[in-house]
């Protein structure tokens, strides 16, 4: 799957602008702070509803505007599918509004895109996979999986709703204002969504390590040893059914959840665990190792879900060339020779990466910038 067209509305620094995407490498140029980011920022929320960098739907909205619109026409197999995303309310009502259109027919949320359209970002906040909390690769895990299973979000919702409920339970049982039986419900409805979240989770994570491995060594990263390894909190046995493993993980820590107040066990105290070469990546790697470890994930996480969904990812690589040195640089566009479609950005055009960029098509940001009155910021 690729994109063909890219139109913004008030989307950031853009007032106004159309690029025209082919399928194979696509190199996004320009100086800092032109907007470079901001174009993978639009296509990312194209695919997933969501942007990595804010939460805040107003923030994408060009300052002085009262609403901004992404559009993108993707094409799939000879299908066109086109998706528009607004921002705000054109009439200066709520700023936080979000609409989202499939070929003009407003639809409820992400749920609507999986399956149609989907992109595999990665960018500096992606370095907290590595570096960051067990809830930063929680959240890895929930986009990575999500994207790909609806069943899955679903799931997730109903575990969210069953913890904070359950806890609020414990909450008033720690006070002694509660009684013991009005847990079990919650107990049942825990367990019937975390179990399937944990093999999930189990199931990607395996997949995650098999990838990753040699791409991280494609990487330049030779000799070194990737392991992905999860870490659940509920622990998998192959012999035992999940359901039971939970009930008796919940049982042996009941004092203590009413002790405190809150479920001490289940998918939301997961985490997993990355090694090179034996050593904890989070806490020893260097800089280089930790961000190549990142990307050889993300792009691991491309593959798997082209493979598992049939609707290949589009990879979304912010600043990742200036960083690699010329082997690591080449090797990382020599991956887009077996991606349908890859948008890499860059500050400068590095010279050693020659023939690579000199075949993909350049979309250059200084020059949109100049044209439409511009980015702010330090531009030009
Ligand atoms: N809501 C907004 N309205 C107007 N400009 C914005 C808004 N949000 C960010 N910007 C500006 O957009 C510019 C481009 O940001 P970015 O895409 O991160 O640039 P690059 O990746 O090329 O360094 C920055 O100068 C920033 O100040
Ligand atoms: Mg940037």
């Amino acid at each position: 799957m690729h994109l063909r067209s890219l139109s913004l509305d008030n989307f950031r620094c853009y007032e106004r602008a159309r690029f025209e995407l082919p399928p194979g490498l696509n190199v996004i140029l320009g100086p800092n702070a032109s907007g470079k980011t901001t174009l993978l920022e639009a296509i990312y929320l194209l695919a997933t509803t969501t942007s990595p960098r804010t939460s805040t739907a107003g923030a994408m909205i060009r300052h002085g505007s009262t609403s901004a619109r992404v559009t993108g026409v993707f094409e799939r197999d000879g299908h066109e599918v086109t998706i528009r995303v607004t921002l705000g309310d054109p009439s200066g009502g709520r700023s936080s509004a979000k609409t989202i259109e499939v070929d003009g027919r407003e639809v409820a949320g992400a749920r609507e895109i999986i399956g149609r359209v989907q992109a595999v970002l990665f960018w500096v906040g992606e370095l907290q996979v590595v570096k960051g909390s067990p809830g930063d690769r929680r959240r890895f895990l929930n986009a990575a999986i999500g994207q790909m299973s609806a069943r899955y979000l679903d799931d997730l919702a109903r575990y969210r709703r069953a913890l904070r409920q359950r806890n609020e339970v414990l909450r008033a049982l720690a006070r002694g204002g509660s009684d013991g039986r009005l847990l079990a419900p919650w107990t049942h409805a825990l367990v019937e969504a975390g179990g399937p979240i944990t093999v999930d989770r189990a199931g990607l994570v395996e997949a995650l390590a098999a990838e990753a491995a040699p791409l991280h060594s494609r990487l330049g990263a030779g000799a070194e040893e990737l392991v992905v390894r999860y870490a659940p909190s509920v622990p998998l046995d192959a012999d035992a059914d999940v359901a039971d493993a939970f009930y008796t993980r919940l049982e042996a820590t009941h004092r203590r959840e009413v002790e405190r107040g809150s479920t001490q066990v289940g998918p939301h105290r997961d985490d997993i665990q990355l090694t090179i070469d034996g050593v904890d990546v989070r806490r020893f790697g260097s800089q280089g190792q930790q961000r190549t470890a990142a990307l050889a994930l993300k792009l691991a996480q491309a593959r798997i879900a082209g493979a598992r969904t049939a609707t290949e990812p589009i990879l979304l690589l912010d600043d990742c060339l200036s960083e690699l040195d010329a082997d690591r640089g080449a090797a990382m566009l020599d991956l887009s020779a077996d991606r349908e479609q890859m948008i890499v950005t860059s500050a400068c055009c590095p010279g050693h990466l020659g023939q690579r960029l000199a075949d993909a098509h350049v979309i250059d940001t200084t020059g949109h910038a100049a044209a439409l009155g511009g980015c702010d910021g330090d531009a030009g």
